[in-house]
């Protein structure tokens, strides 16, 4: 009987595909931390479903959306040493890594998105992407989400009349600086903990984009917004340096057509989100949407742009320079 079972295991073992005993793919991971239907998700189920195309027998990427496996802060640490492979945080999200990255966050200095598509196109712009590989970060390229606005529990429409109220930030000290000028009281936390903590009115305001306001239901504890553009929330995605320079040129070529592809589509999503999400929740019978004029806009940024003289020596009076110029 023994060597009846010996024999068929080594005909088996003969006859079997190769494809039986061939290793598993890799498995990388995307962590990000906002809702599957938004720019960076639909970016990141592109860029799957492009590089499965290509290089599914050797790799298998695997999504964490909404921060279910860890917040962005710590992404980012995850990435500088290789415990996961794709990112994309906000480009407020790098102060531990990078000072030069704070441009992005700078009130006002982008007047629209072709402004910041100029910027991340220029050799500046470009530059910034290699900023953190000594620390294991290897920037891959841009992703827009949007320009940024305004919310709150109450009604407003000067700077003044947010003076005293909590506002939750990202985890930036621009951006801190920038609640502290209106006389806010500024107060950093994950993204994944807002929703929460504007249920329990723990903060009264939030700035973000459109497609984070309504994909995230803020609206329903953030009844009043103002079209205020006031900043930027863009991305970075980024691998592990060791990662990405250990690929063979060939997959690496894989990888950049599949970062391209989807980028591309990323951006396309963003634009059509920006103004459709806009549009959900101007139509939304809780919500009011204010639009202020030019004047009461000018006064908005006289509050807030002193922050630029305040951080040019240490992003860099070139970087802002060329960012302003993209502007124009
Ligand atoms: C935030 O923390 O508000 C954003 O970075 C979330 C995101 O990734 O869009």
């Amino acid at each position: 009987n023994c060597r009846i079972v010996f024999s068929l295991l080594a005909l088996m073992t003969l006859l079997s595909p190769a494809a039986l005993w061939a290793e598993a793919p890799r498995q990388l991971i995307f962590s990000h931390v906002v809702s599957p239907d938004t720019p960076k998700g639909k970016m990141a189920e592109m860029f799957k479903s492009v590089l499965e195309e290509k290089l599914g027998d050797h790799f298998e990427v695997v999504i964490h959306a909404n921060a279910d496996l860890m917040d962005d802060d710590e992404a980012v640490t995850a990435i500088a040493e290789g415990r996961i492979h794709f990112a994309a945080p906000s480009l407020s999200k790098f102060e531990g890594y990078t000072q030069k990255l704070k441009v992005f966050d700078l009130p006002f200095l982008f007047p629209d998105m072709d402004a910041v598509d100029r910027f991340q196109e220029s050799s500046t712009g470009q530059a910034l992407l290699s900023s953190m590989q000594d620390k294991g970060i290897v920037g891959l390229g841009y992703l827009h989400n949007g320009l940024k606005q305004l919310t709150a529990d109450r009604p407003f429409t000067k700077p003044q009349d947010l003076a005293g109220l909590r506002f939750r930030t990202m985890n930036s000290d621009v951006l801190i600086k920038q609640f502290e000028l209106l006389n806010a009281k500024a107060v950093p936390m994950a993204f994944s903990a807002v929703y929460q903590a504007l249920a329990e009115q723990r903060i009264e305001g939030q700035e973000n984009t459109w497609s984070n306001i309504f994909s995230k239901a803020f609206y329903e504890h953030q009844p009043y917004m103002m079209i205020s553009n006031h900043g930027l929330l863009d991305y970075m995605l980024i691998t592990n340096a060791d990662f990405w320079s250990g690929l063979t040129d060939e997959e690496r070529r894989s990888f950049q057509y599949a970062r391209d592809m989807s980028l591309r589509y990323g951006n396309a999503v963003a634009k059509a989100k920006s103004s459709n999400d806009m549009r959900e929740l101007a139509r939304m019978k809780s919500v009011s949407v204010y639009e202020p004029t030019q004047e009461e806009l000018a006064t908005w940024q006289a509050a807030m742009q002193p922050l630029w003289a305040s951080y040019e020596e240490l992003i860099g009076k070139k970087i802002i320079e060329a960012a302003q110029q993209a502007g124009r």
